[in-house]
C-alpha cells in the first residue's frame, strides 16, 4: 500500500465517493436519519485523490471535516443521493457507495410541523421504500465503471458476516463489498475500522484494519489493481 501511495496509481481515475448517512424529512424540522458519521467514505475520497485522482464526493451530512482536493456534492435525502451519484456517475472508473442510505422514507412530507394530538399516545408514521442506489447502477450499463458497495452489520459471528457480504455483493450486481461490524459504540463515529472485501467467486480478496485512513487505502489497493485498463 505504501508504494502505490507514493505512486499516484489513480491519476487519470475518475473516482464517486458517497459518504454520510442520509435524512429523510418528515416535516420542516424533522427527519430519520442513522449513525454514520461520514468518516470512512471521507478518508476513501481523500486518499484517492491524495493518489492522483479526480473525485467527486457525494456527500451526506457528513459529520466530520470535508477532504481537501475533491469535488464536493451536498445532499441530504437518498432521492438527493440518487440523483447526485447518478450524474457523477456517468464516465467513472468506479463508484464506491460508502454512504449509508435510508431503505425507507416517510410516504408524505409535511408542509407544516407536524403538532402533538392530545389525548393521541401513539403515532405510525408510514414508511416508503427508497430505491437501492447501488443495485440500480448494477443493473443498469456500467460497464468499465467498477461498484464497490459497504455494507455495516451487526452480526457478530465473522463466517455469518462474510456470508452476508457474498449474498448482498451478488443481489446488489456489485464488484467488490466491503463489510464490517457495527454495534452501539463500534464502527460509525470510531476512528478505527475492520473490514473485509469480498469479490467475485465470492473470494475475499482483502482485509484491512486500522485508521479509517489506513483501511481507505488498503480498499483502494483493491479497487486500483481491478479497475479497467485505461488512464493511469
Ligand atoms: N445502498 C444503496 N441504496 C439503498 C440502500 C443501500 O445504494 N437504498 C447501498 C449502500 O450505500 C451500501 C450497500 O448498498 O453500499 C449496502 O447497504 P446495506 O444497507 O448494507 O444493504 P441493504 O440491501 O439495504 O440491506 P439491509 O436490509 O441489510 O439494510
Ligand atoms: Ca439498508
Amino acid at each position: 500500500a505504501d508504494v502505490a501511495r507514493g505512486a499516484h496509481d489513480l491519476a487519470g481515475r475518475r473516482i464517486v465517493v458517497s459518504a454520510g448517512g442520509t435524512r429523510e424529512p418528515l416535516d420542516p424540522v424533522r427527519f430519520l436519519g442513522n449513525r454514520s458519521s461520514g468518516k470512512q467514505g471521507v478518508a476513501i475520497a481523500e486518499a484517492a485523490a491524495a493518489r492522483g485522482a479526480e473525485v467527486t464526493l457525494v456527500a451526506a451530512n457528513l459529520e466530520v471535516a470535508e477532504p481537501g482536493g475533491c469535488r464536493i456534492r451536498h445532499v441530504s435525502s437518498a432521492l438527493e443521493l440518487r440523483d447526485a451519484v447518478r450524474e457523477a456517475a456517468v464516465g467513472a472508473d468506479a463508484v464506491v457507495m460508502a454512504a449509508a442510505v435510508a431503505d425507507y422514507r416517510p410516504a408524505a412530507v409535511s408542509e407544516a410541523k407536524i403538532k402533538k394530538v392530545d389525548g393521541q399516545d401513539h403515532l405510525t408514521l408510514e414508511l416508503v421504500r427508497n430505491p437501492d442506489i447501488l443495485a440500480e447502477l448494477g443493473a443498469s450499463d456500467h460497464d468499465g465503471t467498477l461498484l464497490v458497495g459497504f455494507a455495516a452489520e451487526t452480526e457478530a459471528d465473522r463466517d455469518r458476516l462474510l456470508e452476508l457480504a457474498r449474498a448482498k455483493r451478488r443481489a446488489k450486481g456489485a464488484d467488490l463489498l466491503v463489510v464490517n461490524r457495527v454495534g452501539w459504540s463500534q464502527g460509525f463515529a470510531a476512528d478505527e475500522n475492520t473490514v473485509a472485501v469480498v469479490g467475485p467467486d465470492d473470494a475475499i480478496v482483502a482485509e484491512a484494519s486500522g485508521s479509517k485512513m489506513s483501511v481507505a487505502h488498503g480498499i483502494l489497493d483493491v479497487i486500483a489493481g481491478r479497475l479497467a485498463p485505461g488512464a493511469a
